[in-house]
This record gives C-alpha cells, structure tokens and sequence, in this order.
C-alpha cells in the first residue's frame, strides 16, 4: 500500500505523501487504536495555525492534560506510548477524516479543526518545502502552485482534507476554528474553545491566553528555547523555529499573479461547491 520516492523524504500511503518520519507500519496500524472518550483531536492541514492553536489549548488545559505529538507521527510503537498516558489527551494530527481511527468516531471525541484561507496556506507551505529538510526541493512558486492545486504535497490535497473532516463530524463534537478569526479577535476564539472544551476561565486569564500565544510572543520564546525535538505537534518537523514566518492574512498576494488567482478560483469553485465550511473563508481583512 505504500511506495517510497522523492529521495526517500516521502511515501505515498492511501494516495496521500507522508515524510518518514509517519512509517507505513505505523499509519497501517492506525485502524487498530483505541480512543478515550475524553480525548480531543486538534485537527489541521498543514500550515493553517496548528501551532497557534496548540500554544492556546496548553495555556487553557495547563495540568489537566496532554498536548502528544502527531498521531501519525513516529513508528509502531507509537500507539503503546500513546496507550501509556493516563491523563486526558489533546492529540493533534494532520490526517485525513477518511484515515482517522475509527474509535474517534465510534466514541465521539470532540475536535478542534483550524482552518486557513487556501492561498495563505499554500503560500506559508511553499516556503515550508523550502526551509524544511524533511521535504523534498521545490524549485519554484508557479511549480508548487501547481503540486498544491493537484493535491501532490504532502498530507494531499486542501480541497479533500477539508470535506473529508467536513463529511466526517458532526456539529456537536467538532468545532471548525478560522485562522482569519483568530486574527481578528483572539479573545473571542480562545472563549469559544474554553467552552467547547467545558474549562471555564476569566477574563484575565484569557488576556493572559492571547499576550502569551501572540505571534511576536511565541517567535521570540521559540527563538530562546532549546526543544525537545520528541514534543512535536507538527508530524513534518520538530524544529519550531521554522513555524512561526510572517503570520499574515493576505500574503498570498505578493505571491499569486491574476492568472494563477483565476487558476486557483477555478479549482476552488469546483471542488468546494458543496462545502458550508469553505463559504465561511477570508481571504483579506
Ligand atoms: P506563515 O508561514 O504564513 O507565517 P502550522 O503551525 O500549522 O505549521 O502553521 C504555521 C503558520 O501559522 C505560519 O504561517 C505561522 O507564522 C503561523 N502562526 C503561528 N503562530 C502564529 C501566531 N501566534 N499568530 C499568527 N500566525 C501564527
């Protein structure tokens, strides 16, 4: 079911690309793991805030749970280490709703999907293939563009992951989270997951929330620490140092030239017709 290519950097796995660092050993046995009620997925495609999301959860849950790494990240053994935590666990991930353990859906667990406007996304991804060891070169923006659009980057395609967490949750234990909104008003975001998690916080707590988790806060905590590289939250790197560019609604536009926005709408249009998530997206403030 899988194949390696791309200098050994990637296998394909049910048609999606995963770096090594997710074995194929491991994402066959996900099928197999066993989900707690009380667990919460913290669910993203790449390069859409995962990082974000998950400095705000740690703040919020501060002892009364686990931020793990990636499910899907590590090898076979991963799934015991995550059967050996007691506590509640927030476990993040970058898979696809059609891959997910079913045990998550069978036992309702509740989970946080963080979504970015595509073009911002594709552009924070570019330079990530760019910067990041565990991904294979891409030569040019027009190049990327057009492996992002066709769903040949790793974790595949936006416009799937997207409607396949759409078509698998239901209202009452998923929430989608912009990050266009969190932008806007942090305050607000952080709130609304406070009380979807049931952690109840007041108002200083949640102004201390946002201070700490600002983009110039969290680039200049992460430029000091020394991480340790097994507490990931993002199954493509350990190295938080590469995360945190520019953190900026709009970039997309220094990037997209009118052909390639029309090339981009197009696709967008067709594939997300029937999506109440993507009508929701903000490209610009
Ligand atoms: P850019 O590359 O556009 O700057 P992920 O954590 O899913 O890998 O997403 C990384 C993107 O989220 C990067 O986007 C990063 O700068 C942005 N990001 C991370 N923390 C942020 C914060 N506190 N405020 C705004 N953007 C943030």
């Amino acid at each position: 079911m899988s194949s390696l290519s791309e200098d050994n950097l990637i296998h394909t796995f049910n048609g999606i690309a995963f770096t090594k660092r997710s074995s194929p050993e491991l994402l066959n046995s996900l099928v197999t793991f066993d989900a707690r009620e009380d667990d919460v997925l913290l669910v993203s495609y790449p390069k859409s805030g995962t990082h974000w999301l998950a400095e705000i959860i740690t703040h919020l849950c501060a002892s009364k749970a686990a931020l793990t790494s990636p499910i899907e990240f590590g090898d076979l053994s991963k799934l015991n280490q995550l059967n050996r935590l007691s506590g509640k666990r927030i476990i993040p991930t970058h898979l696809d709703g059609n891959m997910l353990p079913p045990a998550f859906k069978r036992k309702q667990c509740k989970a946080i999907y963080i979504i970015r406007n595509p073009k911002d996304t594709a552009v924070s991804m570019y330079h990530y293939y760019r910067e990041n060891p565990n991904l294979p070169t891409v030569d040019s923006w027009p190049r990327f563009l057009e492996m992002f659009l066709k769903g040949d980057v790793v974790c595949g395609s936006w416009f799937d992951h997207v409607l396949s967490w759409e078509e698998h949750t239901s209202d009452k234990n998923t929430l989608f989270l912009f990050y266009e909104d969190m932008k806007k008003d942090l305050s607000r975001v952080v709130k609304k997951i406070s009380t979807f998690l049931g952690v109840s916080v007041n108002e200083s707590i949640i102004h201390e929330i946002c201070k700490k988790s600002s983009f110039s806060e969290m680039k200049s905590t992460m430029e000091k620490e020394n991480h340790d590289p097994s507490h990931t939250v993002c199954a493509l790197t350990s190295n938080r140092k590469l995360i945190l560019r520019k953190g900026a609604v709009g970039d997309w536009k220094n990037y997209f030239t009118p052909k390639q926005n029309r090339m981009f709408e197009e696709t967008f249009n067709k594939k997300m017709k029937f999506s109440e998530v993507a009508k929701h997206l903000v490209y610009e403030f």
